[in-house]
């Protein structure tokens, strides 16, 4: 009797406990703590971790896709109509971005290295080869009127050249030309009056296989949420028009952006060159990349929003005061000058007056914003694709007839989706990470399981025990004895 009793008491008393030892586990966060201690030991630049070389050597692969537009109505633009674009697309090329020249500096918290990114041609994952050809703006040509549009005399020789070289403000290129660059007549002939002038042209030219100078990262030994951020760029200046870096100066991490333990109400900073700057997402949705857990975080539409909704766009009206609009940002400062305009794909986000200046622009949330898909868990990226696309400020300049009647219009040449997808080997390693660590984060929840489960027991046991009066006068002399 007294045993049985005993037991009942006992089964009670280890309830209790469980279940303040569960909700102490759940309150003090002690496994989540344990796990976020792992995976920060985890998280450090070290000559031969994994984690190492994995930034070293990203293994899955990134694929940059451009789209242009080809122009159909060109003397119509020039005689003031809307132009008329079609999509052409995608040219896809593998990106290889090793980090290279690699050394560590400061007893192994810091690290600097180069990142040479190279492009390799992918033709069964294009629409189309790099002899295609692409009608649109003259970049050189707009920008060699926008520069010298206000000095009489200049404009004239200026204007005389491009006549006599048959140039005007379209021009047909072939896309690898286009991308990677070609030798321009008109700027050939304009070294006269800049000779340090570089008479090549193209959007992406002298990018492959070079680097934008040298990168000094946080290797995270001293703080874990440093973990490969950029803390230096030294870059070099550059007198072509176009691949002036100046403007990449930004803080965050380098492509895969690895921050444990990501929440929902957190900023992410995207780094950005082709932007000119920094742009930051917020939590959407849930997402499952390969099997594997992930938050989708997207740049909210005030990020883009003009000045009504979003005072704090106001740096970005150049010169000051100076705005577009929504959903652009005018990048001349970046590109020496060029008059170029970014905005997302088909001006997604953007004021719908941009969308409706040129037949053909067709704006879809899915294809057209950028995108990042991060395992909370880890902070590793699981998928990403950055969209951007662009454009080139046209007008009537006065000075230059060959403009004609054409509007005033933000004209759209090409937009770039680089994208990135865990591997599969890398989603079936992070997978068994993930299933531990919902183990562990579980365990407090099953020892409280277990405590309500005896406390039913205990319950059903008192009960059952109480049933029968008599036994209580039995028990009596029992432990007065
Ligand atoms: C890493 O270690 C290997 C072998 O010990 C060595 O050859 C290499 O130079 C080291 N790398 C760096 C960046 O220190
Ligand atoms: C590197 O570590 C050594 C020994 O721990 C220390 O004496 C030295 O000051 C450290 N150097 C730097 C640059 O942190
Ligand atoms: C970039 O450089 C690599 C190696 O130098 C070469 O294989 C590749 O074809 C180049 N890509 C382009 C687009 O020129
Ligand atoms: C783009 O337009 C030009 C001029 O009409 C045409 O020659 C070219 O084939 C078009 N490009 C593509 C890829 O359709
Ligand atoms: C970068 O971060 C530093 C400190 O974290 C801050 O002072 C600086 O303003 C930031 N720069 C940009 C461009 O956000
Ligand atoms: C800003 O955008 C909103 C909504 O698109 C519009 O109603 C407002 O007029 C715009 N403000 C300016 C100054 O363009
Ligand atoms: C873009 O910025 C440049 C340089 O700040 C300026 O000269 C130009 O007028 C701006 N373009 C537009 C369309 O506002
Ligand atoms: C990149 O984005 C474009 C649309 O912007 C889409 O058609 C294409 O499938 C995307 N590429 C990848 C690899 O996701």
């Amino acid at each position: 009797m007294w045993l049985r009793s005993c037991c009942v008491w006992g089964t009670g008393l280890i309830c209790i406990l469980l279940l303040i030892a569960g909700i102490a586990m759940v309150v003090s966060q002690v496994f989540l703590k344990l796990l976020n201690n792992r995976i920060k030991e985890q998280v450090v630049l070290e000559n031969g971790t994994e984690a190492f070389s994995v930034w070293q050597n990203p293994p899955p692969p990134v694929y940059m896709q451009f789209y242009f537009f080809n122009l159909t109505n060109p003397e119509e633009v020039l005689n003031g109509d809307k132009p008329s674009v079609i999509e052409i697309g995608p040219y896809t090329y593998r990106e290889y971005r090793p980090k290279e020249d690699v050394k560590f500096m400061d007893n192994g918290t810091r690290v600097q290295a180069v990142n040479p990114k190279t492009y390799v041609f992918e033709p069964n994952m294009s629409r189309g080869s790099e002899d295609d050809l692409v009608r649109t703006v003259n970049i050189p040509a707009v920008t060699v009127m926008e520069k010298y549009k206000d000095t009489f005399l200049v404009s004239r020789i200026i204007s005389d050249l491009m006549k006599s070289l048959s140039v005007g403000v379209f021009k047909t290129f072939s896309v690898g030309d286009l991308l990677w660059g070609y030798e321009d007549p008109l700027l050939k002939e304009f070294k006269v009056f800049e000779p340090a002038l570089d008479d090549h042209f193209g959007l992406f030219y002298k990018k492959n296989g070079t680097n934008d100078g040298d990168y000094v990262f946080f290797t995270g030994k001293k703080n874990y949420q440093d973990f490969a951020r950029i803390n230096e760029w030294n870059g070099q200046s550059s007198l072509n028009w176009w691949s002036s870096d100046e403007c990449n100066m930004i803080n965050g991490t380098d492509g895969a952006s690895f921050h444990p333990i990501i929440t929902k109400t957190e900023k992410l900073y995207i780094f950005s060159s082709d932007l000119c700057r920094s742009i930051y997402a917020l939590y959407e949705s849930d997402v499952s990349v390969q099997g594997v857990p992930g938050f989708r975080f997207v740049p909210p539409s005030e990020v883009f929003a003009n000045l009504t909704i979003n005072p704090d766009n106001a740096g970005f009206c150049v010169p000051a005061g100076n705005c577009l609009g929504s959903g652009l940002l005018n990048a001349s400062v970046c590109k020496e000058g060029a008059p170029i305009i970014m905005s997302s794909p088909h001006f997604y986000q953007a004021d719908d007056k941009f969308v409706q200046d040129v037949f053909g622009m067709n704006p879809k949330k899915e294809e057209h914003e950028t995108v990042i898909d991060i395992n909370p868990l880890t902070g590793l990226l699981l998928r990403g694709a950055k969209r951007v696309q662009v454009n080139v400020y046209l007008h009537q300049i006065p000075t230059f007839s060959e403009t004609g009647k054409i509007r005033t219009l933000v004209f759209p040449v090409m937009y770039l989706n680089e994208s990135v997808v865990i591997d599969e080997e890398s989603a079936k390693k992070l997978q068994v990470v993930v299933n531990e660590a919902n183990v562990i984060i579980n365990i407090p929840f099953i020892v409280i399981s277990v405590g309500i489960l005896l406390g039913v027991i205990f319950i059903v046991l008192v009960c059952r025990q109480q049933v029968p009066e008599s036994t209580v006068d039995e028990r009596q002399p029992l432990i007065s004895s």
